[in-house]
């Protein structure tokens, strides 16, 4: 953020009460998320950094849901609108919430994009003007879906009709409205009360505050965009995809600019809340997704996901990896199709393999589990070596049950652990030991094996062809 913002004068209303019929689907419209927040978030998000007066959000359908959702907010009240009769009815709702400001900025819930800075600069344009309404518009290759604006012969804005509504000239206007505005507050309910619904919608159009303010003598004034992205309105899946793709362009690109290697950046998903450390390399088809947090100097490896994972610095994770929900220590070497499960805790310079999984266990400084091993429900100490195909028994069928493993204990391979058990410091346990008592720390541990049968003039029956 260049500066800081701050409108104490400044209401902010977000409209957010719409079903979203073009979405298709159960969950309403601004929950639905784009590269891993939900739309509503995204914009909250955008107009907080303002440091309005107060932010109104206006829900109306599943609004226990959205509520639920965002949870307790700074500043932030709700309103509801019982029957969504149109956008200009969705802010006239907010009229008993609104006072003592100079300007009403009305954003709607679902236009993801939409960057603070702009807001900063259409409050300021709309105060320097001395507009009663200004409106943010932007020229579109493709105004679909959109209000068109209707502009005068001097080049003021005259109307914004919306789609349905348009002759076939004004369908082809490619200046469109992006829903947002700011409105002086002394004028805004006095012209919201006259709109009325006659239109293809039988709805309270926001958009006819314009030629109503005029008539009253109000000045109209707009500002237009440059980045016409940033009002994408997001009204069905299609255009889902498409805000995903433009922030997913955007995010990438400040990551760059931070000083993070991105390879093939049209094949990496890199969500909303991830944070990555300088001269990190994320390969070819990676996914950080969540809360994900990966530190300075790592290499993420070739369609590698990590979901809410903690990567410190340096730490190397070969292709095809899947951390969910856990920690890597600092230089530790993952992978390749290594699964880190909820709870793996990984301390510095730990090696985890191919085909190796560990849940809710926590691995010492420079242990390794470098193949075909299950560590679940455990603690391992420092400098182990787990032998492939290694697996803590960790369930019994009704319960899970652990296993403690000391520092510097060589496990060989395919050992089996049925837990509850623990083992001791510097313990070697044999290839192939089922482990079903504790062994104490030291000496060897070996499960009493089958006797190797030897039979050295043996033929090897030969096939008949
Ligand atoms: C709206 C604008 C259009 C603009 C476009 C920009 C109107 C009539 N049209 O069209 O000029 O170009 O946004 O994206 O304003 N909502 C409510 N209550 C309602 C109706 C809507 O809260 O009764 C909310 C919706 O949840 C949504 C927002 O208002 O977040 C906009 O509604 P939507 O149905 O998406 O309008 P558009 O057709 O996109
Ligand atoms: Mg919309």
């Amino acid at each position: 953020m260049p500066h800081t913002m701050n409108y104490p004068n400044l209401q902010i209303c977000v409209l957010a009460a719409g079903k979203g019929k073009r979405m298709r689907s159960q969950l309403p419209k601004v929950l639905h998320q784009v590269l891993g927040k939900a739309m509503l978030d995204h914009v909250l998000h955008t107009v907080e950094e303002l440091h309005p007066k107060g932010i109104a959000v206006v829900t109306g359908h599943a609004s226990e849901r959205v509520i639920e959702h965002v949870g307790p907010l700074k500043n932030l009240e709700w309103v509801h609108q019982d029957q969504q009769l149109g956008t200009a009815h969705a802010v006239k709702q907010c009229e008993s919430v609104i006072r003592d400001v100079q300007d009403v900025l009305i954003v709607c819930g679902d236009t993801p994009l939409l960057r603070s800075t702009t807001l900063d600069q259409l409050v300021k344009q709309h105060r320097q003007s001395n507009a009663d309404i200004t409106v943010l518009t932007a020229k579109v290759s493709n105004p679909k879906g959109y209000g068109r604006i209707v502009r005068d012969e001097h080049g003021g804005v005259k109307s914004i009709v919306e789609e349905r509504d348009t002759t076939p000239e004004q369908a082809l206007l490619n200046e469109v409205s992006s829903g947002i505005y700011c409105v002086r507050f002394e004028v805004l309910f006095n012209i919201l009360h006259q709109i009325e619904n006659h239109n293809a919608q039988s709805e309270y159009y926001l958009p006819d505050m314009v030629p109503i303010g005029l008539r009253q003598g109000a000045t109209v004034s707009s500002l237009l965009l440059g980045d016409v992205d940033e009002m994408m309105g997001v009204n069905d899946r299609s255009q889902l995809a498409l805000a995903e793709e433009g922030l997913q362009q955007r995010i990438i690109h400040e990551w760059q600019e931070q000083g993070v290697t991105i390879e093939q950046p049209h094949t990496v998903r890199i969500e909303a809340s991830v944070s990555i450390g300088v001269d990190s390399r994320i390969c070819a088809g990676a996914q950080l997704l969540g809360s994900t947090h990966i530190g300075d100097g790592c290499v993420i490896g070739a369609y590698t996901v990590i979901q809410n994972g903690w990567i410190d610095d340096e730490v190397n994770i070969l292709p095809f990896s899947h951390i969910d929900r856990a920690n890597v220590g600092a230089k530790a070497y993952i992978g390749p199709f290594a699964r880190l499960r909820p709870d793996a805790k990984l301390d510095e310079h730990v090696h985890i393999g191919n085909f190796v999984e560990v849940k809710n266990a926590v691995i010492g400084r420079g242990s390794k589990v470098n193949h075909l091993s299950y560590i679940g429900d455990s603690e391992v100490g420092q400098d182990c070596n787990i032998g492939a195909g290694s697996i803590t028994c960790n369930y019994d069928g009704a319960n899970k049950h652990k296993t403690v493993i000391g520092d510097r204990v060589f496990v060989g391979s395919s050992t089996k652990f049925i837990a509850p058990v623990s083992v001791g410091d510097d313990a070697t346990i044999g290839a192939d030991s089922v482990v079903t008592q504790t062994v104490n720390a030291g000496g060897l541990t070996l499960s009493k094996r089958g006797e190797m049968q030897y039979s050295p003039n043996w033929k090897r029956p030969v096939k008949d062809l």
